[in-house]
């Protein structure tokens, strides 16, 4: 009997030092929030469309999860709170700035970013942020206002997997509805669904109850520093992309040169096949030394050689690229070079 009170005694002495320790363990997540539907505000609980995009802030999401406080010591700022649709240049280069600035700093982030963009956002972020500690974003399906809103629990998702030292060295990575994938080939695929986000090569993994389990590796991820340094950019150079259709008449990428391309992306048919008449203007282009880079809308699988005129022309291919991230490495690589042959390189390696 003495002896069990003793021992009670002891646990009751040690349970604060426990407690303390526990807490000193817990991660540090900093939460860089730009806005989007997780952040959305409509006009009643059922409605989940007409909402406006970003309109809450950081700390309105957090003290809508005080549950997130079990799992992490979260800190939070705003970028901006925008519909992702309408995401910039300017927005990128200072989100990737603040991305590394705090690399060293924190345990994880997580970007707080609409749907619509968030694998753009991803993509470009993989290609200009120092790759040392785990970048989560995340975002939501319904507005915060809606009934069972999707966003408090991809958020805690988020911040558990971004505190979570597995998820370091494998690039910027997308949460959403319990699933992880990889920045390099994640897309959203619905318009409405709350599982809108896929990849063509399967997702990296799951959150089991809170915590990642791994199913594949992510492929080409940066080592080191960030590939692209983007200090002291304003703006990154354009690149528009021109679709590839049946009946297509080259006006789309005489309009694009028109407009100022620095560099074309051809979101072709198939193996990014080229409509001949839209091939005329591309090698007009390419012949000015207008980098054009071959994709597809097939969406998914490699665009590799093809037709022996598009290596003549000089066409560079894109690779398991989507037209959409084609185009950000097309920027990036054209901050450092105009040549089609080191271009290309680039393409294969990221
Ligand atoms: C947005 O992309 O900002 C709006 C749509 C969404 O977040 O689902």
């Amino acid at each position: 009997m003495i002896f069990s009170i003793f021992l009670l005694m002891i646990l009751f002495l040690l349970l604060p030092a426990w407690a303390v320790r526990a807490e000193e363990r817990k991660p540090s997540v900093h939460l860089l929030a730009t806005g989007g539907t997780i952040a959305g505000k409509a006009s009643s609980e059922t409605a989940t469309t007409g909402y406006e995009a970003g309109a809450l802030g950081v700390e309105d999401l957090l003290s809508a999860l005080p549950e997130v406080k079990d799992y992490a010591h979260v800190t939070g700022e705003e970028i901006c709170g925008i519909d992702s649709k309408d995401m910039t240049d300017t927005i990128w280069l200072t989100l990737a700035e603040r991305v590394n600035e705090l690399a060293g700093k924190k345990d994880g982030l997580v970007i707080i970013h609409g749907t619509d963009t968030m694998e753009e956002t991803a993509w470009f972020l993989q290609l200009t942020v120092n790759p040392s500690i785990p970048l989560v974003l995340t975002g939501a399906m319904r507005p915060a206002t809606a009934l069972s809103a999707d966003g408090p629990m991809n958020l805690l998702n988020a911040v558990r997997l971004a505190g979570d030292p597995s998820a370091k060295g494998k690039g910027a990575l997308v949460m959403m509805n319990d699933t992880i994938f990889a920045a390099r080939n994640v897309t959203k695929g619905n318009t409405l669904s709350l599982d809108t986000f896929r990849s063509p090569d399967g997702p990296l993994g799951y959150m089991n109850d809170g915590h990642p389990g791994w199913c594949a590796l992510p492929v080409r991820i940066p080592k080191g520093q960030a590939p692209f340094d983007i200090r002291h950019m304003k703006s990154l150079p354009k690149v528009y992309i021109v679709y590839g259709t049946a009946c297509a008449d080259g006006a789309m990428v005489r309009g694009a040169v028109f407009a100022g391309a620095e560099g074309i992306i051809y979101a072709g048919t198939g193996n990014g096949s080229i409509h001949k008449a839209d091939e005329i203007e591309l090698a007009k282009a390419a012949a000015a030394g207008i980098p054009v880079v071959r994709s597809s809308h097939a969406g998914s699988g490699s665009v590799i050689s093809a037709e022996p005129s598009y290596d003549r022309e000089g066409f560079i291919h894109g690779g398991s690229l989507s037209p959409q991230k084609a185009r950000i490495l097309l920027q990036l690589a054209l901050t450092r070079t105009k040549n089609f042959g080191e271009i290309g390189e680039m393409f294969e390696r990221y």
